[in-house]
Order: structure tokens, then sequence, then C-alpha cells
């Protein structure tokens, strides 16, 4: 019987951190998260564009709550695997998160500046709650103090791309995880 062949991986990887698998069912967990945390209650998910509309789609159908969507955009790297500098809002909020459980949901958990500007930013609007959940946390890199509530896979540090995380806009749509080449780290 020929040998059970494994799914081919893209060739701008260096190898898969995270299979499709693996991530659904981290999903899953974190739905389940999600209920106990909120109950029957409704919530307001934020989620960072562009790199958390994957993870962000998946996950909510993983509950049944009411909830509300709202996407933002912040700076980004551009085509650099390093955060540059302060990260810039280039698009806010349209829903009013006054009084709202809220839910950020970011793609990866790196140096910690985006996600402390953005939390910090939300407390200021007088929600109910805030809480953060991320699919990557890669904690070795923090430069500023930031921790999630609920994280789906702490990672080493290096740079990865799929499900959502891009490098230059690419391979977002990569159904793993997987780390890039160094020799594919350039523009
Ligand atoms: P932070 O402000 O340094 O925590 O950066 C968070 C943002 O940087 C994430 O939302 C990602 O867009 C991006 N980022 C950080 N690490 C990676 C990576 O390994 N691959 C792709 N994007 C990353
Ligand atoms: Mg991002």
């Amino acid at each position: 019987m020929p040998a059970k062949k494994s799914p081919a991986i893209h060739p701008d990887l260096e190898k898969v951190l995270i299979t499709e698998a693996r991530i659904l069912r981290r999903v899953k967990g974190l739905g389940r998260e999600l209920k106990r945390i909120y109950g029957d209650q409704e919530f307001t998910v934020v989620s960072v564009m562009n790199g958390a509309i994957l993870f962000t789609a998946d996950l909510l159908r993983q509950v049944d709550n009411p909830v509300r969507l709202d996407c933002i955009r912040i700076s980004s790297y551009g085509a650099m695997t390093e955060s540059q500098g302060i990260p810039k809002l280039i698009h806010g909020l349209t829903l009013d998160v006054s009084g709202r459980h809220v839910l950020i949901v970011d793609d990866i958990l790196d140096t910690g500046k985006t996600l402390s500007l953005l939390a910090s930013m939300i407390r200021g609007m007088q929600p109910r709650s805030v809480r953060v959940c991320v699919l990557l946390d890669k904690k070795g890199r923090r430069q500023v103090p930031f921790e999630a509530d609920l994280v789906g896979f702490q990672i080493p540090d290096k740079f990865v791309v799929g499900y959502g995380l891009d490098f230059a806009e690419r391979y977002r749509n990569l159904t793993s995880i997987g780390v890039l080449k160094p020799e594919r780290q350039q523009a």
C-alpha cells in the first residue's frame, strides 16, 4: 500500500508550525472559553484588520451569543518583519461600545504595542468590559507589558504566515500557519 502523503507544503515555507486541523480544534476550544466567560450575554467584537479576519470569521461561528462586529485598522509593518515604531490608527470604530462587553480579536501578540494601544483606547470609551483574544502569542518578543485574556497558541520567535497572517500582504490564504523561509523575508 502506498504511504499516506502529507499535504503539500507551500514552497516559501521553511516548515508548518500549526496545521489546519490543529487551528480549527483550538478555535473550537476558544469558542467554549468565550461561552464560559460571557454565558448567553451579548458582546461586541473588535477585529483588527487584516490579519485577524480569518480567525475572527471562524471564532464567531463557534458561539451562539448575540454578537456585534466592528473592524479596526492599525498601521502595520509594510513589507517588513519588524514592527516600526508606534502603531497608528488608520480606521477606527463605527459602533458605539460604551456600556458594552468588548472582545478585541487579533492574529498575533508580538511586541504588544498594537494591542496595548488599542485596549487603552477602547477602555477610554467606557465599555462595560474589555477582553483580548489572540490566536498566537510570541511571549519572548514583548516590548511593552501586555497579556491577552485568551490565547490560541504560544509560538517561538519566528516570523510566521498563513491563516490571515501575511508578509507584504501575501500568504494570508494559507490554511495552516508556517515559518517563512529567511530568503523570502525580503520585500
Ligand atoms: P505588535 O504591536 O508588535 O504586537 O504587533 C502585532 C502585529 O504585528 C500583528 O497584529 C501582526 O499584524 C504583526 N505581526 C507580528 N508578528 C508577526 C508574524 O510573525 N507574522 C506576521 N505578522 C506579524
Ligand atoms: Mg495585525
